[in-house]
């Protein structure tokens, strides 16, 4: 039997890219998205289509996704808040539509300027305007495990917009833990709970490592059956309209345990650690992977000289 097969989504151009503060050149953003495309990602993140004035440092995703290498079998897939966004993202060759809202009423005013309804029902026309379009559609639900201004979040009001979404047709829903405040038996009972209740939708999960949870985080997933997730390389990332927000589950941590424990990526982490050492000179900043700095667990250090010599003093004394 093959090794069990996990889908990884790396959404570093978009939800890395999209926090920092210095303007990424569209050529360096070009080369990078290139450069993941040859990993082996079942999915790319490679931009937003928001307005400018919210998220400034994606503003040239039109340029971006005109000038990138698509490879087949990566899907490209773009965030949009509103329906201009998709206007927009429709002009531009995409494979997904990535539409967003958050669960949490607070969040979903603080970083979309709408309220729940009022994402709902825009969400709903751009979905009816998609269905005639050769695009999927994949709906991210925001701060799913908890908000940083809400606290918790009720369980059934996730189950409520999963189920809006489910009836619309919609078959691939990300649940999203926004600012990394979920912990393994919440991600445990919801993926269970969503999955035995929506067995036609695919699920990605998406986490931020906020609070050192990732990893775990992904490993709760996985024992509730989910097979897909979001990762930015070298761990950077985070909403700018979220308070504490910090990087994604790093892809290449992801991919480097995932492997070890006998699952089959379809990513090529060599490759991979190759292109997140592009990074720190394209975001002007050391990064949080800890693979990047450790190398994989079996890059092997030099032994000190003086151990050779451990023992010849006392044969020689005897
Ligand atoms: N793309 C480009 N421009 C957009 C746009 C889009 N998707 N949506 C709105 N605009 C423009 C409008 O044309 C208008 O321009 P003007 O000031 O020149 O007339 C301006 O933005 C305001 O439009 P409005 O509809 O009032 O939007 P808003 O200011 O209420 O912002 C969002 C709403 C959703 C567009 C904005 O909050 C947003 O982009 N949020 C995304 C946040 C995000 O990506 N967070 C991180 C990921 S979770
Ligand atoms: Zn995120």
């Amino acid at each position: 039997m093959g090794k069990p097969r996990i889908y990884m989504h790396d959404v570093s151009p978009r939800d890395g890219f999209q926090n920092e503060p210095v303007f990424i050149e569209t050529a360096d953003k070009v080369n990078f998205v290139n450069a993941l495309s040859q990993c082996g990602f079942a999915k790319i993140e490679a931009t937003s289509f928001t307005s400018p004035k919210a998220i400034p440092a994606l503003r040239d995703a039109e340029a971006l996704m005109h000038q990138i290498e698509r490879v087949p079998g990566v899907q490209y897939t773009v965030l949009i808040p509103n329906a201009r966004g998709a206007e927009r993202a429709l002009a531009c060759r995409i494979d997904e539509a990535n539409l967003v809202m958050s669960v949490s009423e607070t969040h979903n005013r603080a970083n979309l300027r709408m309220t729940r309804e009022q994402s709902m029902a825009q969400l709903g026309q751009i979905i009816e305007v998609l269905e005639h379009a050769p695009v999927a559609i994949n709906v991210s639900l925001s701060t799913v495990f908890g908000c940083p201004m809400q606290g918790d979040i009720d369980e059934s009001e996730v189950l409520r917009l999963v189920d809006n979404f489910a009836r619309q047709g919609v078959t691939r829903i990300s649940l999203c833990d926004t600012t990394g405040m979920a912990y393994p038996s919440q991600v445990r009972r919801i993926c269970r709970k969503a999955k035995a209740n929506y067995p036609q939708i695919t699920f990605t999960l998406h986490f931020h490592n906020t609070r050192g949870l990732a990893q775990s985080n992904v490993l709760a997933a996985i024992d509730a059956g989910i097979d897909r997730f979001d990762a930015a390389l070298g761990g950077i990332g985070g909403c700018p309209y979220a308070p504490g927000a910090s990087g994604n589950a790093c892809t290449e941590e992801v991919v480097h345990m995932l492997e070890l424990e006998g699952f089959d990526t379809g990513v090529d982490l060599n490759r991979l650690m190759q292109v997140s050492a592009m990074l720190p000179a394209l975001v002007q900043h050391d990064v949080p992977s800890q693979i990047l700095k450790a190398g994989h667990r079996l890059v092997t250090h030099p032994a000190p000289a003086f151990i050779s010599e451990i023992g010849q003093a006392q044969q020689a004394a005897i």
